[in-house]
């Protein structure tokens, strides 16, 4: 823990945002492993870049890789994982980016605890569950994930040995086995405009 150490204060988001011309925003992608939150991701972001809507996406495997490499999948670990995100999303969308996050995010507290982390700085977050059933997850495996899990390989896997609890009220529920990845993405798209966010 560290002491003395005082905060500076910076622009309000209001200040940059008029003179960005941007608003900030987090979109948070949440699910299973295979439900297509990056893909999503993906395909939003590049749909926003393409509109010179400033966007950047911030991915669970890519993620930790670097800043989150000490990090497992323990409750504990996953725990600190979503702090932390929830941390740096907020600085991009203060900085009048569309954040798009791609994590598992398997506990609702933490994903609370990210809400209230952006509403305290006067930011919007946007909660997406990108909802698959368990059994199409399992089929699409692309990374033989599940299979590993199920073979006991992998241990404390989402959906398999480890929970994943629904969001009860996110902004925007997409059913991915139902709709194709393009379809998602414009969905998000619309509601941001529609929301007047960009
Ligand atoms: S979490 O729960 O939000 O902290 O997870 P996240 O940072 O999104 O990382 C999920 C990706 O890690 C791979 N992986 C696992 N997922 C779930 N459970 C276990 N035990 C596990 N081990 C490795 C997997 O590739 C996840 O990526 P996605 O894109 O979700 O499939």
């Amino acid at each position: 823990m560290a002491t003395n150490i005082t905060w500076h204060p910076n622009l309000t988001h209001d200040e940059r945002k008029g003179l960005r011309k941007q608003e900030g925003v987090t979109i948070w992608l949440t699910g299973l492993s295979a439900s297509g939150k990056s893909t999503i991701a993906c395909a939003l972001e590049q749909l926003l870049l393409q509109e010179n809507v400033n966007a950047y996406r911030l991915d669970g495997d890519n993620i930790r890789f670097g800043l989150n490499k000490d990090l497992g999948f323990s409750e504990n670990d996953r725990n600190e994982n979503i702090r932390r995100i929830s941390e740096v999303s907020k600085l991009f969308a203060d900085s009048c980016a569309v954040s798009i996050t791609s994590f598992i995010s398997p506990y609702r507290a933490d994903r609370d605890k990210a809400r209230e982390l952006h509403r305290e700085s006067g930011l919007k977050f946007i909660e997406v569950y990108v909802d698959v059933p368990l059994e199409v997850a399992e089929q699409r495996d692309p990374k033989g994930l599940y299979k590993k899990a199920r073979e006991g390989i992998i241990k404390d896997f989402t959906g398999i040995s480890a929970p994943y609890e629904e969001p009860s009220e996110p902004e925007i529920h997409l059913r991915t086995d139902k709709l194709t990845v393009e379809e998602a993405a414009e969905k998000i798209y619309e509601y941001l405009k529609q929301e007047k966010i960009i």
